[in-house]
């Protein structure tokens, strides 16, 4: 299955296809919306959430509630185009100044040199991360779909904001008590305080905020992904996935990069039994990868996210027109986006690990698809006597 995404942030809509998706999968359109809201949510937002409230629509590849197998399309409209219609004409030629000073940090300045262009709106408006809007749909149709099939659940939290961290570990019920916390959703409340004085502070001073968040699938089967290639790796898909989200500049499964100062007699994860005879690891320093495979543990993983890139007190540029130092271009931003940036990797997550599955138990059917896992699942445990779920 692939998924393509089209829209610009002030365009008409956002679209995504999702092509080679499998027939029978149902489609529960609230809880679609809801992870729309979800990526919109979170303290440090700027006035265009409150603008809009996304809602998804499907307009192909569905019939009755369910997926047929066609490609599948998705529409998300920009309420705010009604504003922008002379701006981000399609055809029609309107007399707009056009922006000329690049921001530090966004994709402005190399994709006119790119493209050989001359108005930074033509590279802003696709670069711009309304795009993990038509992401963050697609997964959601899919994230319901391996819970549903594939008792598959994937959650994500705040883990810093700026230089606040939590020091807290956390239960699973917990991950589930905050899923639709509108604020940080960070496990503690203490420090998510803090981390709101300082996105305020911030704020007040035009400047912006980057930060970490975590991202947890549960009930994965071990053997998901390869070791043959490259390009089959668990690890490496999920890292491209995550990566590619806008301002995501960096991943560590498990234990990552900490994990440097451990002896292998502390980081590699030994094997247990558990009183129901379920394979279990001591610890998951792994982050549930190993060989480029999922090893039955939870897959955990991290992503950093630099501080939002346009400021409120812009900072230096060079206007291309004229060559002379000036301000950068401000547009309405965000201050901080951490949450919802872990919303969209939720459904990035997803969407990677459905794919995966799709490869090896096959494209057609969703209850075809399902049975061949289970299948495989019962096969091993008659051959190994040992269980997958407690
Ligand atoms: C959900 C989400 C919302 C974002 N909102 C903004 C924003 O309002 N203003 C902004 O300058 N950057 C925003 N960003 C970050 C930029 O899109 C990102 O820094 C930029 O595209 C360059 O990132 P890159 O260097 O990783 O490609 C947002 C990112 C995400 C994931």
């Amino acid at each position: 299955m692939i998924y393509l995404t089209s829209g610009e942030s002030h365009g008409q809509e956002l679209t995504v296809i999702l092509n080679q998706i499998p027939s029978g999968i149902a489609i529960d359109i609230d809880y679609i919306n809801n992870e729309l809201k979800r990526r919109q949510s979170g303290y440090g937002r700027g006035g265009r959430m409150k603008i809009e409230t996304d809602q998804a629509e499907i307009v192909s590849g569905a019939r009755f509630g369910k997926t047929t197998g066609a490609p599948l399309t998705m529409k998300i409209k920009n309420k705010d185009w009604q504003n922008w219609t002379e701006k981000m004409a399609v055809l029609k030629k309107y007399k707009i100044p056009k922006l000329t000073m690049p921001r530090p940090g966004h994709a402005d300045y190399a994709g006119l040199m790119k493209y050989y262009d001359d108005d930074i709106r033509n590279i802003l408006e696709r670069a711009s991360a309304r795009e993990t809007t038509a992401q963050t749909a697609a997964g959601a149709l899919i994230k319901s779909a391996l819970k549903e099939n594939f008792k598959i659940e994937i959650f994500s939290h705040t883990i810093a904001i700026g230089n606040i961290f939590i020091n807290k570990s956390y239960t699973l019920d917990d991950l589930q008590k905050i899923y639709n916390d509108e604020v940080l959703r960070c496990i503690d409340k203490i420090v998510e305080k803090k981390m709101i004085d300082l996105i305020e502070k911030t704020k007040k001073r035009g400047d912006t905020l980057g930060g970490i968040f975590e991202v947890i699938a549960l009930n994965i089967i071990p053997g998901l992904g390869s070791f043959i290639q490259y390009t089959n790796k668990l690890d490496a898909k999920l890292a491209a996935a995550i990566l590619a989200i806008q301002g995501i500049k960096g991943i560590e499964f498990g234990a990552g990069f900490d994990g440097v100062r451990k002896f292998g007699s502390q980081f590699h994860d030994e094997f247990d039994l558990s009183k129901q005879k379920k394979i279990i690891r001591k610890s998951n320093n792994a982050g549930g990868i190993e060989g480029g495979m999922s090893n039955g543990c939870n897959i955990v993983f991290r992503a950093a996210m630099k501080p939002i890139p346009t400021l409120m007190s812009a900072l230096q540029s060079v206007d291309l027109e004229d060559c002379k130092i000036k301000k950068a271009i401000v547009e309405r931003s965000d201050v901080c986006v951490v949450p919802a940036a872990g919303v969209v990797a939720e459904a990035v997550t997803a969407l990677t690990l459905f794919n995966i599955i799709l490869e090896e138990f096959g494209y057609d059917n969703i209850k075809l698809i399902r049975k061949r896992y289970f299948d495989k699942l019962k096969l091993l445990e008659k051959k190994y006597k040992f269980s997958f779920y407690n």
